[in-house]
């Protein structure tokens, strides 16, 4: 097991249990105690028509192996179906329904804000879902772990929403999310017209393939990016050092990744008041340390995070982290300053312990100690 976002997934329902399934599954639940919504969303999810496994850990957050102990719960009342669905048996489903008081889980109040703002922006979620599906596939010894379609537009709307972007420089650090792309059409959208004060987006990335589709595809539609190749590890363009407002990354999920990520985010602020660094990460609920280990690398940096929006990002793979990250909002301080300020400051990173791919990183040993979540 090297990186934890890329798990392949699961062909059948895990060993079913000693005792009866509503009797298992029922003493699960109760062992999650206010955590059981999401458990109790998986059951529900059963309950409406057949799920994948990764459909079921994208909608409800869970680790992987989480959800596979849910279906474990469920012994016979679950079999495989179609397209490595799960289906409940149909005579089953009143039952379970009853267990985890399925009206009382549905009548709840969804925490999305964004969604209705995301729903109005259909037809950029078509364009992003076609856009990713043809740019270069993904590197695993990049880290490359594609986000949804509807996750890169979330990002869009949510910038778009929170800061003045009308001239705003934005540096994506990394991206093969293809973030950059949904940023500049979304304010082409918003204000077709050609004189528009839109954001001014500059991507720096090692993949040159990615670099190259992402440049093609903005000229294709009309609007502007900035590709420039840089390996992060080095250092960022000369050019790039402080010259944004915002910069975002998806970095690989070691603390050394998300460190040196973070860190170059930084270096690309203008305003050291004002810059902000906004940073996509998640980790397993069932591996803590790890979650503690890279935000303790943050906060090393002197960076405070003023904002922490829970399951944020979305995944196509990474169920071992519930197919989820949240986004941290980070605050550089002067003790950030201080830190690359110093001449040799991340200028010796040029390690592959940078990578979860790589296996020999502290995010690596922990969930090889821990095996898949
Ligand atoms: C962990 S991946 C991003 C995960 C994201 N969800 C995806 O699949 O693209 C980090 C991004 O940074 C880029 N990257 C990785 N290593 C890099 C390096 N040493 N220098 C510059 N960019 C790098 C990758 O190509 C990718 O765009």
């Amino acid at each position: 097991m090297t990186d934890p976002r890329t798990l392949p997934p699961a062909a059948d329902p895990p060993a079913g249990p000693t005792s009866a399934p509503g009797e298992s599954l029922a003493t699960l639940l109760h062992g999650y105690r206010v955590h059981a919504r999401a458990p109790r969303g998986v059951v529900a999810a059963l309950t409406e028509r057949p799920r994948t496994l990764r459909a079921l850990v994208q909608d409800s957050g869970l680790p992987r192996r989480s959800v596979e102990e849910i279906l474990g719960a469920l012994g016979d009342d679950v079999r495989t179906g179609t397209g490595g669905t799960f289906v409940l048996r149909p005579g089953a489903v009143d039952r379970y329904r009853t267990m985890i008081d399925y009206d009382e889980l549905r009548a709840g109040i969804p925490l999305d804000s964004l969604a209705a703002a995301i729903g109005r922006h259909a037809n950029l979620v078509t364009t992003m879902h076609e856009l990713i599906a043809s740019a270069p596939r993904p590197r695993a010894e990049l880290d490359h772990v594609p986000a949804t379609a509807a996750t890169v537009v979330r990002r869009a709307v949510w910038l778009a929403s929170h800061y003045d972007l009308r001239d705003a420089r934005l540096l994506c650090v990394g991206d093969h999310d293809l973030t950059s792309l949904a940023v500049v059409l979304l304010a082409a959208a918003a204000a077709p017209d050609p004189a528009r004060r839109e954001p001014a987006v500059t991507v720096v990335d090692i993949d040159e393939d990615l670099l190259e589709f992402l440049d093609r595809s903005a000229r294709s539609r009309g609007v502007r990016l900035r590709c420039l190749y840089a390996d992060l590890r080095f250092g960022l363009p000369p050019s790039v050092a402080g010259s944004a407002d915002l910069a975002f990354t998806d970095p690989p999920y070691t603390p050394q990744g998300v460190s040196l990520f973070a860190a170059r985010g930084a270096q690309g602020l203008a305003d050291r008041e004002r810059g902000r660094v906004l940073v996509a990460y998640g980790y397993s609920e069932r591996v803590p340390t790890l979650g503690w280990k890279v935000q303790r690398a943050l906060l090393d940096q002197g960076l405070v995070f003023e904002a922490i929006w829970p399951a944020f990002h979305t995944y196509e793979g990474a169920e071992a982290v519930g197919a989820r990250a949240d986004m941290y909002v980070c605050q550089p301080t002067p003790a950030t300053w201080k830190q690359l300020d110093r001449p040799a400051a991340f200028n010796e990173t040029a390690t592959t312990e940078i990578y979860t791919f790589y296996g020999s990183s502290a995010a690596s040993d922990v969930y090889k100690r821990q095996g898949p979540t």
